[in-house]
């Protein structure tokens, strides 16, 4: 810890997570006690670990089908063997902690604001407590393309088209992310004085598509079981990517595949950083479940609704009603 600072005199807005000392703990961050973690470490079952190399076995099927009960089963797996090269995910590792080692005065130069919904942000809430962590968020497209809010007129909206190749055919997406506002954060969660009053992140289901997570070797990420609702912690795999189902995808498969909750609990010892890519759709998109899905037997759960009305209400922390039925928030 740098120099320790009266958190009495401490105004929320300018609490400063990275230069309290042990014992601090803003009231803010305090989760309610059925909310707060436990942290006794306990053997549990884990979520599945999948090989996408395809080296033990020479049949995609299988392959296919250890995702689709992955997805079934948990809502979340990890993944190794995954092509997305080791040494480029410790250079944005590097690159954030580099970020987030700066004083906070530096950062504060690109945060996120009213006109600005990407870049730095020390004040993350999640279900009104607040979360013990600093981001810097990114869209994955260049966002002079995106509209400026889903409220635009469609006129408005400009677009960016990506160009697909005609082969292999499966490498369009169904066209679901020809457009998309795909965002990646860079997540630090700083050693935290009082692990057991406060939350990384406070239990939340994701609200886009697929989240693909690259985490280091600290842990903290936790699943809620489906089964039993156990908290499950996602045990730090080396080369492993994280990857969970969203809202959009419970809606797509029409509940075939559930967003499930998760959570990050902090420990008082060693920082922690993590890089979620979030594929979200983008925000005129229309969601709803895919006809080839549902039938008589499998009536549509879900009402369509518009991506980016959905993604700007469920982040509004006064926000009371969603127009959409079944999906919690
Ligand atoms: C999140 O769910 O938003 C964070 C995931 C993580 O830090 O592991
Ligand atoms: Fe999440």
């Amino acid at each position: 810890f740098r120099m320790a600072r009266g958190v009495a005199s401490a105004k929320l807005r300018s609490f400063n997570m990275t230069t309290v000392s042990m014992g601090e703990v803003d009231q803010a961050f305090i989760q309610s006690i059925e909310h707060r973690a436990n942290l006794d470490t306990i053997e549990i079952e884990g979520i599945p670990l999948i090989d996408l190399s395809l080296s033990h076995t020479t049949d995609i099927n299988l392959l296919v089908s250890e995702i689709g009960n992955a997805c079934k089963n948990w809502g979340f797996f990890q993944v190794i063997n995954h092509g997305v090269p080791l040494e480029l995910l410790e250079k944005i590792k590097v690159a954030a902690k580099a970020f987030f080692d700066q004083p906070v005065e530096e950062k504060r130069k690109v945060k996120r604001d009213e006109m600005n919904a990407m870049g730095y942000h020390e004040s993350e809430h999640t279900k009104n407590v607040r979360d013990w962590k600093e981001v810097f968020d990114f869209l994955i497209n260049d966002p002079s393309f995106l509209p400026a809010s889903p409220e635009t007129d469609d006129d408005e909206i400009r677009t960016l088209t990506n160009q697909w190749p005609e082969t292999p055919p499966q490498f369009r997406l169904n066209g679901y992310f020809e457009d998309h506002t795909t965002m990646m954060r860079l997540n630090h969660y700083p050693p935290c004085p009082c692990p057991e009053l406060a939350l990384g992140v406070g239990r939340h289901k994701d609200a886009g598509a697929l989240t693909i997570v690259a985490q280091d070797d600290v842990g903290g990420l936790q699943v809620r079981r489906k089964s039993d609702e156990v908290w499950v912690p996602v045990k730090p795999t080396p080369n492993a990517l994280v990857i969970n189902v969203g809202d959009t995808i419970q809606v797509w498969s029409n509940e075939a595949y559930e967003s499930v909750e998760h959570r990050v609990v902090v420990n008082s010892e060693r920082e922690r950083f993590s890089i979620p890519v979030f594929f979200f759709p983008s925000h005129y998109v229309m969601v709803k479940p895919l006809e080839e899905l549902v039938n008589e037997g499998n009536p549509p759960k879900y009402k369509p609704y518009n991506f980016g009305k959905f993604f700007v209400a469920r982040n509004r922390s006064d926000y009371k009603k969603l127009e959409v039925q079944n999906i919690q928030i």
